[in-house]
């Protein structure tokens, strides 16, 4: 018993950022940033909160999976930019859509939405009938310095969310963590405290781009392998690889590696950018409002990041009340 994805919803800004426009600030080009990375716009906020993201995803996906917010069991967000450490993001969507039940936050980088996917299963066995809301969500445009081309111009805010309910979909999941603080890193608060010994203080995100470029496309191949042989499918058998959105150029290297072809990973990092953990829910909740996902469908996914923390999951798509309606 694992379970089914009963509703997707997601949500982005409403401020569209164009590579030209960013250009008009950075030594950067649209030629440049297209041709190394897919990405051509992204969203980002500006009078919208992380919260505002979060409740919009999720009360989309409750309407989806037609569930109200009092019967859920169980909140997870997963973020690393919170509009506040206290209360977490989590705590707030509760508040915002009134539901009941407990919440919590985690951070898993861009891993987030797998990680979460894999507590969720641990709950569905200690309450089978449990309906689970996750919710991914992040604020990139917060931790980026607006400074360095090398990074702002790959990042980009949006929430996506799912709902869970009862079901054996989860084929097998699969999460790794390898503590690394140098490849991809950013500070916490520093706060005031006259005990603390203060070193100057970076409250930017700061990434070897190559680094992770070279982790990302091995370890994506090695979890999808892995995920692959635990629910004794072949590549052939998966329909749809959701691949975290990072780079279009890493979407193209997995799927030459793994010798599925590139139209079974849709993308939509081109209007989207890189929305870290956000990524994959939102992508899913667009191919799922657009009609692509049919009932039986295999999809694999499969995240990387900061951390460093990967996750993959082979998922069988039951479909929601908009997929079974289209
Ligand atoms: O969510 C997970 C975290 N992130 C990722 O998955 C990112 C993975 N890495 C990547 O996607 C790529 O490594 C990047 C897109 C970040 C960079 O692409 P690259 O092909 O590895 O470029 P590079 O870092 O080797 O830089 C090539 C050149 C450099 O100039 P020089 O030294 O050759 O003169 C950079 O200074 O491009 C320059 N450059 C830029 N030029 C114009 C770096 N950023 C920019 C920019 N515009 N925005």
């Amino acid at each position: 018993m694992s379970f089914s994805i009963s509703g997707t919803g997601s949500s982005l800004p409403r401020e569209i950022v164009t590579n030209q426009r960013l250009g008009s600030f950075l030594d950067t080009s649209d030629e440049w940033i297209k041709s190394r990375t897919g990405i051509q716009e992204r969203h980002v906020c500006t009078e919208e909160t992380l919260r505002d993201l979060s409740v919009n995803a999720a009360i989309d996906a409750l309407a989806d999976a037609g569930i109200e917010a009092a019967q859920l069991d169980l909140i997870i967000c997963s973020t690393i930019t919170p509009d506040h450490f206290v209360p977490s993001l989590s705590c707030e969507v509760q508040k915002a859509i009134g539901a009941l039940c407990p919440a919590f936050d985690i951070n898993a980088a861009c891993s987030g939405f797998l990680y979460a996917l894999d507590i969720a299963e641990g709950y569905f066995k200690k309450k089978k009938d449990s309906k689970i809301l996750i919710i991914s969500a992040d604020a990139m445009s917060k931790l980026v310095d607006w400074r360095d081309r090398s990074i702002c111009v790959l990042f980009a805010d949006g929430a996506g969310a799912v709902v869970l309910t009862q079901g054996n979909d989860l084929k097998a999941i699969k999460l790794t963590a390898k503590g690394d603080d140098q490849v991809i890193a950013a500070n916490g608060p520093q706060g005031n405290s006259p005990f603390a010994v203060m070193e100057p203080y970076d409250p930017f995100v700061r990434m070897s781009g190559q680094e992770v470029y070279r982790f990302a496309v091995s370890s994506s191949v090695r979890d999808l392998a892995n995920v692959l042989e635990m629910s004794n499918l072949q590549e052939g058998d998966i329909d749809i690889v959701l691949l975290h959105q990072a780079n279009a150029r890493i979407l193209e290297a997995v799927s030459a590696r793994m010798k599925i072809p590139q139209d079974k990973f849709p993308s939509n990092i081109a209007h989207c950018g890189n929305t870290s953990s956000a990524s994959i829910p939102i992508l899913l909740d667009e191919l799922n409002r657009a009609g692509k996902l049919k009932p039986g469908m295999m999809l694999a996914m499969s995240a990387f990041g900061g951390g460093l923390t990967t996750g993959a999951c082979i998922l069988r798509w039951q479909g929601t009340n908009l997929s079974n309606h289209q």
